[in-house]
């Protein structure tokens, strides 16, 4: 078994490149939790500098790069007085709320701007759809927040399926959720309607299908029967401190479905902010020749803590492999840092989208797709709209 083992083992490929000399002009849209973690990425980059920063409370960008130690920015009271003021950008990381997702990354794309654009995509599928055409009518990048993507471990996944060990894939299922872990250390911001627009199945449920369809080369999705429920998040009791939180809560805590995707295969879904359980499972994806079992993840940080595990029947032998897990080199700098430089990297190399929209599309025409079957109680047909 050790030569099939050796076929997953691909040498790392390193996306930093040495600077040109340049200085990539970079802006940050949204100054909450998120942009500090793209702020000190950037940071350790010799060839970036923050030039700008917008928040649409006032003064918290100001606060946040002080607090960060970033000099010379000039700051905007939202995305569009930042984009209208900074006309020698080369991108913009685009770090608000959901439902601001959508018109920042059109405005940045259609005044020429190339996005990062955190994850989930939008909320809507029509939002998603009209930010593509955004980004096709510019011809700038546009790159969606999925660090997961940049883990090695992660990677393997879709490697082992694009091996074809597994043969004929035909049913995934996802894995992972969380017991407790409804977001709220900073506020509202996720849980409200107004500002996070869906809960756990765009939340965390982006990821676990960014993992899994990416893994079989993101089939079209055509039916979803979903379901969604908010139980947790609508108890006052699920919040000691914050029992107020419960009123604001306007999106879902747990998501299930069943979807039918091009190419035979069906996914069996969930995922979950909360819940009375600790897992709902590991994610499983079989073919007509092999299984794999991916271990659950609460948090969808690209991280496992054990090893995926492979299932064959060879000789007539029912087996199962270990594939180990890559352990992280001591001075690689994460996840986010990969994310970030390779998105940098594209942009001045006019290379390709390192997370491409049009293969998030799907993402989240699914996600659209448990909502609304949710909402009307039954199954319905994913039109995916011209692009
Ligand atoms: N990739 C990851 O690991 C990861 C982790 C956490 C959050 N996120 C994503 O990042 C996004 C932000 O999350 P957060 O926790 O930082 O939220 P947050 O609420 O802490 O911060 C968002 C900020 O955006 C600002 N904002 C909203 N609309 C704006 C506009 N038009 N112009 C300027 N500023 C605007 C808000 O005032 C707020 O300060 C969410 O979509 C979330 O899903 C990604």
């Amino acid at each position: 078994m050790g030569n099939i083992l050796d076929r997953f083992q691909e040498t790392f490929t390193d996306i930093r490149k040495t600077a040109d000399g340049k200085k990539f002009k970079v802006g940050i849209i949204g100054c909450g939790w998120i942009a500090e973690a793209h702020i000190m990425e950037y940071q350790k980059m010799p060839d970036v500098e923050i030039v700008a920063a917008a928040d649409l409370i006032p003064g918290k960008a100001e606060e946040l790069m002080a607090r960060l130690g970033v000099k010379g920015v000039r700051f905007y009271p939202n995305c569009n007085a930042l984009i209208d003021g900074e006309p020698d950008l080369d991108g913009v990381s685009i770090c608000t709320y959901n439902m601001q997702h959508a018109p920042c990354a059109i405005y940045a794309l259609e005044h020429g701007v190339n996005v990062m654009l955190e994850k989930p995509f939008t909320v809507t599928l029509d939002e998603a759809a009209a930010v593509c055409r955004a980004e096709k009518a510019s011809g700038k990048l546009l790159t969606i927040g999925f660090q997961p993507r940049m883990s090695e471990n992660m990677q393997m996944i879709r490697k082992i399926v694009q091996s074809g060990e597994l043969g004929q894939v035909y049913y995934i299922q996802s894995g992972g959720g969380r017991r407790r872990g409804i977001p709220t250390p900073y506020g509202t911001s996720f849980i409200a309607k107004e500002t996070g627009g869906v809960g756990a199945v765009g939340d965390i449920g982006s990821y676990s299908l960014d993992m899994l369809l990416g893994a079989v080369g993101y089939p079209k999705p055509l039916t979803v029967t979903g379901y969604t429920s908010a139980f947790f998040g609508k108890d006052p009791g699920y919040y000691p401190t914050h029992p107020e939180y419960a009123k604001v809560f306007g999106v879902d805590d747990f998501a299930a479905a069943f979807i039918r995707l091009e190419g035979g295969i069906i996914l069996d879904f969930r995922i979950s902010w909360a819940m009375h359980m600790d897992t709902p499972g590991d994610a499983l994806i079989l073919g007509t020749k092999g299984g794999l079992r991916i271990p659950s993840t609460d948090c969808w940080n690209g991280e496992f803590d054990k090893p995926l595990k492979i299932y064959k029947t060879i000789g007539g032998q029912e087996l199962s492999y270990e594939i180990p897990l890559i352990p992280h080199a001591p001075d690689d700098p994460g996840l986010f840092y990969h994310k970030l430089r390779a998105f940098v990297d594209a942009v001045k190399t006019g290379g390709e989208a390192p997370c491409p929209s049009s293969q998030i599309l799907y993402n989240q025409a699914i996600i659209d797709g448990i909502v609304k079957s949710a909402a009307c109680g039954r199954e319905i047909e994913v039109q995916i709209p011209e692009i």
